[in-house]
Parts: C-alpha cells; structure tokens; sequence
C-alpha cells in the first residue's frame, strides 16, 4: 500500500474512546439543571380513528409534568422528508400502524415518563388494514409515491421470441437496523426562540429543518450536534426527526432541557426498516444461459408514509440487473402503501433488494440449463459500452479481473468439485449433512440518485500554534468517515495526524449539508475538506513567497513542516508567522459531484459517479434434518479503488458481510394479524452473533483497482456496496438445498432462509425431485 501517501491503516479516531468506554453518545451527555424526560405512547390498532383519548391516569401518574398530543404543537405536524405532509410527529384523529406514537408523556425522570405513557386509555374505531404488499394490491394498491419504469428494447417482444423463459416469484424480507445506540434527543432551549440539540442522527440538517418547523421558527435559530452515532446503518437518516422534535416541543414549551429516548422495543416498533418486497421476475434466455430478456415488477412493502420510499425503490430498480447486461428490460416499482411502520433507508438502501432478483435470476437459469452458477455469472456480465437499464454506460468494469482473481485465491474449481464430491458420500452413508457454496458479484452505483444532494461542505480553522480544527458536514456512526477526512487534511498540510482535531458535526459550522449516506460520505465531505486546506495553502504559499522571496514551486508542504526554498520551518512556526503578519487562517470549502444526472420519468440518464465492484464465494454446511446451517468458509475481494484507510476499509467490508448474511439468515420480521410487530427484541430478532460469522474469513482488496473518475485520492465509497456480498451465503444455501434434488431444480428460497424455510425448501425439492 506504499503508491500513494494517506493509505496508512491509521486506527479509527475514537477506538480508544470507543474500547475504553470514554466516547461520549448523546446518553452519556450531562444533563442541565431541571433537565426533563419524555416518552412515547404507541398506538394499539394498525389502521383506525381516534374515538375518545382518556389521558387522565397517565397526567396523574407520579412525576408526570405534562402529557402532549398533536394539538399541543405549534407548528406543523409533520416531518416528512420529502415534505409530503404524510409522517406526522403525532397521531392527529387517525392512526396508521400499530405502534404510531400518539401522545408524549413529560416528566421528571425517564422511568415516571414511561410508567405514566402506559397508562393511556384509547378507544379506536378500527379502520381495515393491508400489511404486506399481497394484501395491499388486493386492496386496491395505494402508492405512498408514484412507481418507476426502467426500460430498454422491447423486453415482451424479445420475451416472446426467448428460446427459453423462466417466471418466477420471489419474496425478500425486510430487515431492523438494530444499531447498538438506539435513537435519542437531548433537546435545551437557549433565549428567545433558540434551541440546541444533541443527537444521534445521519441528518443533522433535515432535523434542523423540522424542528424549526414544528417550533415556527427560523432554521437559523436551530442548531443540531452530532458528535457520533452507535451506529446508523441508515435507521438514523430520518427517522430520528420524530424525536427531535417531540423533545424540542417540550422543552419549548417548558423552557428546560428534555430527553427522549425510547427503550428497544418501543425503538424497533416505531422506528422504519429496510423495505421487504415480493418480486415478480420472467427472463428469457439461451440454450447456453445467456440472457435475451428480463421483466420485474418490485411491489414494496412502504409503510404507512412516503418517507424515503422513492429513492428505496428506485434503487432497487437501478440494481435490478446487479452486474448483467439484460438485451432487453423492463423493470418497474410499486412502492405500496401498508398499515405498517413506514420504511426507511438500511445500508444498500433498496440496491440489495435489486441485486438478489438478479442473481436469483442467474440461480434459475444455472439450474435450467445444469450449468455451475458461476458459468452464468460469467456469461452475463456487462461489457464496457454496454448500456444499464437506466441507459448509462458502463464503463469501469472490473469484475471480469475480480472474478478471475478471486477464483484463484480461493480455488473455486477444486473446492465446488470437493463439495460436490462430500455431499455424494454423504447421500450414500445416509447423512443428513450437505454442503453448498457460491461466488457472487456485486456492482453497486455511487451517488445519491436525487442530484442535488450530492454536495457537501466543510470548515477548517489553523489555529496561531499550528493546530488544525477540521469542521465537515459529514457524521461518524463507526464507519471512520471522520479518520479518512482528517487523514486527507493532514496530507494536504502535511503534517502529522495528531494536528487534526475532527469536532462534532453541527449545523452551525457547515450549512444545508446532506445526510451521510449512499456511501458518500468521504467522496464529497473529503473533497470540501481538501477544498478548504488547498485555500488555506494557497495564502499560505503567498505569505511565504513574498516573505522569504521564493517561488510557490519552492513551497513544499511535508513531514510536519513546509519547504520554503531550502528553509525548512515547522508548520507550527508558519501558522504563528502567518498569524502575525496577518493571513486569514480559516476557510470553507466545498464540493459539488460533476457529470451527474437523472431523468426520473423518462428512466434515463447518469445517476451514477461510478460503480464500486466486488465479488464474494461463501460455503456453507447445512444439516437437512433441522435446516440449521454453518457458514464454513468466506472469501472477499472487494474493490475500493485506492484505499485511503485499508483497515477501516476492511472493517467496513467485513461489518457489511455479516450485517447482508444476517439479512437474508437469521433476521425475520414478523408481524401478526393486527398488524403488531411480534420481533421487537433480541428475544425474537435475531442479529448474526460473533459466533455466526464465517470459520474461515478471508477478506482482500483489490489493491490495483483505482477509480477512473476524479474522487478524492482515486478512492470508492465502501459502506455499502459489500453488505450485497452476503448474498453469496444466501446461494451456498441454495446450493445445498439443491442437492437433495440432484441439483436439477433451483431451490427457489425464498428470504430470509432461517432454518425452518430452508427445511421447507428442503422437503419441497424432494417432493418435487421425486415427481
Ligand atoms: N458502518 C458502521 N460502523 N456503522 C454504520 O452505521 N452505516 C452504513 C455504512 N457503514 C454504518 C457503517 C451506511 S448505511 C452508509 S450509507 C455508510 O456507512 C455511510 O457512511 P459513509 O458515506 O461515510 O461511508
Ligand atoms: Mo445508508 S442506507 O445510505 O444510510
């Protein structure tokens, strides 16, 4: 990793903080005098009107200081991010899903608070319900957005003429963010109509926004602190708003500071999840299992709002062909409207839900045609040149070199021989035992699809003793986004790590920023930083020009030092010599993502900066008695162009194959009847433990790969793209379950494949091999 300077596995900035137990989350903050707890009540019925709110015990209860409904606000009740009217912060004469809050208990502790909030006596008149996306096309098929077409060449036609079809349908569950630190608002009102908050969200400006709207207030009278996240993953890109603003109504109103921060399982039913989708696919191919023809219909499971649904399901659609050139295509969204907790943003951010129909696809034409998975992969994969669905170009196609190498450094050929050759004798000594294994590509775009989110900011002070603060609108939720910004402003002052001090992202610094999210977030917060110190070195460089009477070529910024001529002088020294011969030492910087468009009716345009590739082979065991399964082996190689931190890098991939593999295993949501969500608690959900993880887990990067665009340091977003990479667990399932059938029928598993799915799987195929 020496050909260029920053990629250096500096640790992350707040390891030892974190393994310490010395980070500051926002539960960890010392209360102000008076400070105040509030609680959420839920409602009980998944669709219906409010008849009669007897508050009165929960008023009375001990402690209690005031119980708010949606009448007590005093500026407007919503806070969809899209600005559709649709999220209400309270229940106002309707609720929409079981576990809508309703009212705010506000008392003087959090336990008086969440006592009182249960003593609610609330008569609904129920209203009928759809919980999933079957029962909501039945039901007519109400769109919280309208859906999106993608298409290219005329897919019936070319289906039709097919020399081989497959229809299929595929159901993909959802997925709870389960971040450690669950959501949280400390809300403290300044004088007049100020009001600070500190909380863990990916979004410090849209909250900026919606409290000031749910306050009447200007946004510059907001100001939203976000030191760190436990985690995000996409749950705390908007759906902290609802929080945030419930905590700043009451302190408003009360003129002291409150919390909120509802327990685990109040968070999981209130909070949206990654969509679940059902998935009517038709490809048509050849005889040799290439792909003429490919049709999709995505019906999303929404939730009772818009919230981020349309960027969800749109990436969905744009990850429809994952890494394959489909001739001809027609894909489309039905983002449905269901009586259910409205769903939100999760890591891939609707792209995983496209990615697996493709290689769900690729499964079913493998089986058709008794070909190896990977023969097809192969067969499919775009070309540079070729068009996507949404008419880019692809043109930095990388798979094909990572297939090839990936096949080597994990002997593919001879360990899909020894699984092939182990679960033969295993048929013939009578065991249950089988084994699978797969390698699965991903390719996964990077940009935010609206265009104009891709923008960023950030503000960097050089103090007079020659320390660096480093302000960027970018927030840290572990992934190191905060360690990659600096290391990228320490390079460009050069100077030592320890100058850059990395402080709490907050409004009031760096304005009108995006949410950290869609990978970005070094892309476009790392070029505003480098924006800023390129300013600052640039007076820098004229300051000493003129000072000591050199040429700006002879100004070298290194080794904690700057060149001027054959002068070496400490950069602590310049700062102080620049301070006092006056040069400002302070700049903003900024950052605005060049080449991109979208043209989201006519489905075309470049939504995309570039792509980031990578390709994962995963082997598992399953016992076909009990359905239980052990991931034996994993290998990566996964590509983030030049790395600017290959341990964090690492980190990420490795965080991102487990959180997918947890996707589409263990976690399962389950929601009853009445539309009650029955998995709210690790009782019932159940994450990937330390224990789950694969036996053997080799993870590289593609250490040659650079990205042709100009991103910072040639490097790619990484936070994303690997999660995709679990699918490769996914099909190593279903290559064993396919066993017990002679590999002749596709397992068809539906996800996630716990346990009891892949018995079912199990049971079906034998019937059917039996047929
Ligand atoms: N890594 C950790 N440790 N915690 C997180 O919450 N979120 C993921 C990913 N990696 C997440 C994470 C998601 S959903 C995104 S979009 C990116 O980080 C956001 O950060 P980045 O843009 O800086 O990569
Ligand atoms: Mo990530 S789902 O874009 O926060």
């Amino acid at each position: 990793m020496k050909h260029h300077g920053i990629a250096v596995e500096t640790p992350h900035e707040s390891a030892e903080l974190h393994v310490t137990g010395r980070a500051d989350y926002t539960d960890d903050l010392v209360l102000p005098q008076g400070a105040l707890h509030a609680y959420l009540g839920l409602s009980t019925v998944a669709h219906g009107t409010i008849r009669a709110m007897n508050l009165d015990a929960v008023r009375a209860a001990p402690g209690v200081i005031d119980v708010l409904t949606a009448a007590d606000l005093p500026g407007r009740n919503d806070v969809s991010p899209i600005g559709k009217g649709d999220d209400p912060i309270l229940a106002d004469g309707k609720v929409m899903f079981h576990g809508q809050p309703v009212f705010a208990v506000i008392a003087e502790t959090r336990e008086q608070a969440r006592g009182a909030a249960a003593l609610a006596r609330i008569d609904y008149d129920p209203l009928p319900h759809a919980l999933d996306p079957v029962q909501a096309l039945a039901a007519g098929g109400e769109l919280v957005v309208p859906g999106m077409t993608l298409q290219r060449g005329d897919s019936a036609a070319a289906l039709a003429a097919a020399p081989r079809r497959i229809d299929g349908r595929f159901v993909i569950g959802g997925q709870d963010h389960f971040y450690l630190e669950g959501q949280i608002a400390l809300a403290i009102p300044g004088e007049a109509d100020e009001m600070t908050l500190f909380t863990s969200t990916q979004h410090p400006t849209e909250v900026q926004h919606m409290v000031a709207h749910a306050l009447d207030v200007p946004a510059s009278a907001v100001v939203v602190n976000v030191r760190r996240m436990g985690g995000g993953f996409g749950g705390k890109e908007t759906q902290m708003n609802l929080f945030c603003c419930v905590a700043a109504v009451a302190a408003r109103k009360w003129r002291r500071a409150v919390k909120l921060r509802p327990d685990r399982d109040d968070d999981m039913i209130a909070t949206g999840k990654r969509h679940d989708f059902v998935v009517d696919y038709s490809v048509g191919f050849d005889d040799s299992g290439r792909i003429t023809a490919a049709e999709g219909d995505w019906y999303a499971r929404c939730g009772f709002s818009a919230d981020l649904s349309m960027a969800v399901t749109d990436r969905a659609l744009f990850h429809g062909d994952n890494a394959y050139f489909y001739p001809a295509v027609t894909l489309r969204s039905h983002p449905l409207r269901t009586n259910t907790v409205s769903n939100t943003a999760f890591r891939g951010f609707g792209g995983p839900q496209g990615v697996i129909v493709a290689e769900r696809i690729i499964e079913d034409i493998a089986y058709a045609t008794g070909q190896d998975t990977l023969a097809v992969r192969k067969a499919n994969l775009y070309e540079n040149g070729q068009l996507t669905p949404y008419h880019q170009t692809v043109e930095d196609q990388i798979l094909p070199r990572i297939f090839a190498e990936l096949e080597i450094s994990c002997d593919y050929g001879a360990r899909r021989q020894a699984v092939l050759d182990f679960n033969a004798a295993m048929d013939a000594a009578g065991s249950p035992i089988r084994r699978g294994i797969a390698l699965t590509p991903v390719k996964f775009g990077i940009s935010f699809t609206a265009t104009h989110f891709n923008q960023a900011g950030a503000l960097i002070h050089v103090y007079a003793d020659g320390s660096i603060q480093l302000n960027h609108g970018g927030t840290e939720m572990g992934q190191g986004l905060h360690t990659k910004v600096a290391q990228i402003v320490a390079e460009a002052f050069g100077v030592d790590l320890a100058r850059i001090k990395v402080t709490k992202t907050t409004t009031e610094k760096v304005p009108n920023t995006s949410a950290t999210a869609a990978s970005s977030g070094t892309d476009l917060n790392g070029m505003a930083a480098l924006d800023a110190a390129e300013k600052i070195k640039a007076r820098l460089v004229a300051f000493l020009c003129a000072a000591r009477g050199v040429q700006p070529s002879e100004v070298r910024f290194a080794r904690d030092q700057v060149m001027v001529g054959a002068e070496a002088i400490p950069f602590h020294e310049v700062a102080q010599l620049a301070y006092l011969a006056r040069v400002p030492l302070s700049a903003t910087g900024f950052y605005a993502t060049p080449k991109i468009h979208w043209d989201r009716k006519a489905g075309r345009g470049r939504p995309f900066y570039y792509f980031a590739y990578g390709a994962a082979c995963a082997e598992v065991s399953v016992d076909t008695l009990t359905g239980e399964y052990v991931i034996e082996r994993a290998d990566v190689l996964h590509d983030v162009g030049r790395s600017i931190n290959p341990a964090l890098d690492r980190g990420q991939i490795e965080g991102a194959f487990v959180q997918g593999t947890g996707w589409l295993t263990s976690e399962e949501l389950v929601w009853d009847e009445t539309g009650r969500l029955r998995t709210h608690a690790p009782s019932t959900y159940k994450i990937p433990l330390a224990s789950d993880r694969p036996k053997v887990f080799n993870v590289a990067l593609a250490d040659w790969s650079e990205n042709r665009e100009e991103t910072v340091r040639r490097s790619k977003a990484v936070g994303e793209p690997p999660f995709m990479l679990g699918i490769s667990v996914f099909e190593a399932i279903g290559h064993a379950v396919a066993s017990v059938a002679g590999y002749k029928i596709a397992p068809r598993l539906d996800a996630p494949a716990t346990p009891e799915r892949v018995l079912m799987a199990v049971q079906r195929l034998r019937q059917d091999g039996e047929a």
